[in-house]
C-alpha cells in the first residue's frame, strides 16, 4: 500500500460537522455506503451526522438503527441525536447510547421535525452544560418563515428569489440571538450550523469577545455562490438558509479569517434528482451534495491567495476536532493523533463532474465549475481508503464511531441558582446568603 507523495502536500483529514447521509429512511438519496465513499473521496476522514432521518435520531431505538447503518462507514463518524421538546428528558440517555453531540431544529427545514420550545431549549441547555456537550442549532426562526412564505405563495410567486424573500436574513439574525441568549445564561456549549448571513456575524463576534462557547460553520455555498447563481440555477440551489445576495460573500469571508466563524462543514444534504428538478420553486427539496467537493472549492480559493493554507486546515481540521472534543486525536498531524491524513495535489485542475460524484444525489450547483488543489490520497487511521483517485472499495466498514476517543471538558456552569437546583432545593442560594 505505497504512495509517492512527491509534490503533494499532507493535511490532516478533513472533519466534516455537517453531514445528513440519510440512512436509515431515505436510500434513494444517500446510504452510509455512498455517503462516506463521497466523503473518503473528498478528502473528509471524520464525519457527523445529522438526525433528520426516519426515524429521526430521537430515540435509544433510532440511534441503535443508524449506527447499525453506519457500520459500512469509509470514514469515521460521530451521531448528533435530535434535541427537542420528545427528546429533551432523555438526552443523556442518547450521550450513552452513542450519541457525541446534539442537533436542534430551530426552524423548519427538510424533515419537518418540530423546532424546540425556548422552555426545552433552557432546560437542554440546563443538562447538556455541566457536560460540556455541544447542541448544533439549525438557527432560523419558523414563525418568521411560515408566514413569509404563506403571502409569497399567496401572491402567486414560484420564482427562484421566492425562497429567499421567504427566508430573510432577519429570521436567522433573531434565532443565532436566542440561542446565544440561552447558551451565555447556561453556560451551554452551542454551534451555529451553516451561518450564511453578514448581518448575524456581530452576535458571534460579541458572545465569543464576552467568553460563550459558541461556535460556527460556515459552507462553501455561502462563501462563493449568492441570488445572482440562485437565478440561474433555480430550485438546484434551493438550501436552508437560502444562499443570498451578493453583499454576504465577503463578510463571511472575513469572518473566517478572524475567526468570528470557526469552520467549514457542508452540510452535506443529498435528493434525489427528480426531487431537485421541479418546475415550482416550493416543490424543490431543499440542500445538495457538498461532502465530496468542498475540499477542491477551499483548495482553489487558497491557490487564489484568499488564504494561506494554514488557514483552511485550521477551518477544515483543528477547529472542528477542538469543538467536539477530538483536540489532540483528529483534525491535526501529531504524535499520538490518528493518522487521519489526505495528501492532496495543490497543482492539478479539474473540471468537477456531478457524473463523477459518489453520492446517490448527484444534482450539484458547482457541477462543471472549474477547480484547482485535489484530494489524492484518503487514509483513515493509517488505512488508505482512497488511492490515486480511486474509492477502495474493501475499505467499506473501516470507519468507527469516534465515541469512544471523544473528550469533552465541563463547560462553567454559569448560574446555578436558576437551574433545576431551583426546583429541588428552594432558598438555597438565600440560605447561603444569609
Ligand atoms: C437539509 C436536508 O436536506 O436535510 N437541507 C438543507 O436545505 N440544508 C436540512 C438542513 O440542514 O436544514
Ligand atoms: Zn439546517
Ligand atoms: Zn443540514
Amino acid at each position: 500500500e505505497t504512495v509517492s507523495a512527491e509534490g503533494l502536500y499532507v493535511l490532516p483529514g478533513a472533519i466534516d460537522s455537517h453531514v445528513h447521509f440519510r440512512d436509515p429512511g431515505y436510500p434513494h438519496k444517500e446510504t452510509w455506503k455512498t455517503g462516506s465513499a463521497a466523503a473518503a473521496c473528498g478528502g473528509v476522514t471524520t464525519v457527523f451526522d445529522m438526525p433528520n432521518t426516519n426515524p429521526p435520531t430521537g430515540t435509544l431505538e433510532a440511534l441503535a438503527m443508524k449506527l447499525k447503518a453506519a457500520e459500512s462507514s469509509y470514514v469515521d463518524f460521530g451521531i448528533h441525536a435530535l434535541f427537542d421538546d420528545s427528546t429533551v428528558a432523555t438526552l443523556i440517555d442518547l450521550l450513552d447510547g452513542g450519541a457525541t453531540s446534539f442537533k436542534a431544529f430551530v426552524g423548519n427545514t427538510f424533515g419537518n421535525l418540530p423546532a424546540p420550545s425556548d422552555g426545552a431549549l433552557l432546560e437542554g441547555f440546563e443538562t447538556l452544560a455541566p457536560l460540556g456537550i455541544r447542541t448544533t442549532v439549525h438557527a432560523e426562526n419558523s414563525s418568521i418563515m411560515a408566514r413569509r412564505q404563506k403571502h409569497l405563495r399567496d401572491a402567486g410567486r414560484t420564482d427562484p428569489l421566492a425562497h429567499l424573500a421567504a427566508r430573510p436574513a432577519v429570521a436567522e439574525i433573531e434565532a443565532i440571538g436566542r440561542i446565544i441568549t440561552l447558551a451565555e445564561w447556561t453556560g451551554a456549549r452551542v454551534h451555529i450550523a451553516h451561518h450564511s448571513a453578514a448581518d448575524s456575524l456581530y452576535l458571534l463576534r460579541e458572545a465569543k469577545r464576552r467568553g460563550v462557547d459558541v461556535t460556527a460553520e460556515t459552507c462553501p455555498q455561502y462563501l462563493l455562490l449568492n441570488t445572482v447563481n440562485m437565478l440561474d440555477l433555480g430550485g438546484l440551489l434551493r438550501v436552508n438558509p437560502p444562499v443570498r445576495e451578493p453583499r454576504h460573500n465577503e463578510p463571511l469571508w472575513r469572518a473566517l479569517l478572524d475567526g468570528v466563524i470557526d469552520m467549514i462543514a457542508t452540510d452535506h444534504a443529498p435528493h434525489a434528482p427528480e426531487e431537485k428538478t421541479r418546475d415550482d420553486i416550493w416543490e424543490c427539496d431543499c440542500g445538495f451534495p457538498g461532502v465530496e467537493t468542498q475540499m477542491p472549492l477551499m483548495l482553489t480559493e487558497i491557490n487564489g491567495g484568499r488564504a494561506a493554507i494554514t488557514d483552511y486546515v485550521r477551518w477544515s481540521a483543528e477547529a472542528p476536532a477542538r469543538a467536539w472534543g477530538l483536540q489532540g486525536i483528529k483534525g491535526v498531524i501529531a504524535p499520538g493523533a490518528h493518522a487521519d491524513i489526505v495528501l492532496v495535489d495543490m497543482g492539478r485542475s479539474e473540471n468537477l463532474s456531478q457524473y463523477r460524484l459518489q453520492s446517490i444525489g448527484k444534482i450539484s450547483p458547482w457541477h462543471d465549475r472549474q477547480v484547482k488543489g485535489c484530494p489524492l490520497h484518503t487514509m483513515v487511521r493509517g488505512r488508505f481508503v482512497v488511492r490515486d483517485g480511486e474509492l477502495l472499495e474493501h475499505t467499506a466498514g473501516w470507519g468507527q464511531s469516534i465515541k469512544p476517543v471523544q473528550r469533552m471538558p465541563p463547560a462553567r456552569v454559569a448560574h446555578p441558582d436558576t437551574t433545576t437546583r431551583a426546583i429541588t432545593e428552594p432558598g438555597a442560594a438565600e440560605r447561603e446568603a444569609r
